[in-house]
């Protein structure tokens, strides 16, 4: 336990701050960030990229699989869980809770926290720049979210989603998936190493 204080402490001190390519030291930036990440995160594929800067709290519930990608300025509260393949922009943000506020008799801040709902990300799903997920909202696989799109509902695998909030543009290539279409959550990082 002390020992994982001692990296997540080194992580955000010293590897969130290292560069990433093609600048100077970004090979090392980004090597460094994966060593650390797979003694932080519960479950962590192999060759993930874990870009600069990347806040993910004490890290300790975040599931990703194999060569997905955390992007730059990327913000995570806990319980997110990534597939394998998963592009990521910069500055994406991804919620897992919210406050609650129906008292209007009580400052919102001395009312607590709703429960909090995992986000769950489909393998090869590619969340674009500036994007936010709020709380419970599951992306398909293959999925695609367009740059500063808001994601407000789930979104069906292979679908293309835009704007805020995130609606449904097309389908990618000819697949097209109802509503009743299960939404893969197997490929979370279930097979990803500990
Ligand atoms: C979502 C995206 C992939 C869609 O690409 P596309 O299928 O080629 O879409 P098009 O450019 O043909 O646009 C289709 C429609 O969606 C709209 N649209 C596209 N992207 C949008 C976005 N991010 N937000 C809002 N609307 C968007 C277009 O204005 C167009 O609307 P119209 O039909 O009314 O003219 C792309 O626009 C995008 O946002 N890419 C993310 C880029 C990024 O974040 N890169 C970071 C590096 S990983």
């Amino acid at each position: 336990m002390l020992m994982k204080k001692i990296i997540i402490l080194f992580y955000y001190a010293v590897a969130a701050k290292l560069p990433q390519p093609p600048f100077p030291l970004g090979v090392f930036g980004n090597w460094l960030r994966r060593i650390l990440c797979q003694g932080i995160f519960l479950k962590c594929g192999k060759n993930i990229v874990v870009r600069q800067n990347v806040f993910f709290g004490s890290g300790c519930d975040i599931e990703i699989g194999d060569n997905s990608e955390l992007g730059l300025n990327a913000y995570l509260n806990r319980d997110v869980k990534i597939g394998r393949e998963v592009l990521m922009g910069q500055n994406v943000t991804i919620l897992t809770t919210n406050h609650e506020f129906e008292n209007p008799d009580i400052q919102i801040h001395y009312q607590g926290r709703r429960e909090r709902k995992p986000v769950y990300i489909g393998d090869d799903a590619w969340i674009g720049a500036n994007s936010i997920i709020l709380p419970g909202i599951t992306i398909g696989c293959g999925a695609i979210i367009g740059a500063g799109s808001v994601v407000t509902k789930d979104i069906p695998p292979f679908a293309v989603a835009v704007g805020n909030p995130a609606r449904v543009i097309r389908q990618r290539g000819s697949r097209v998936f109802g509503s009743d279409h299960p939404v893969p959550r197997s490929n979370t990082a279930d097979q990803a190493t500990d």
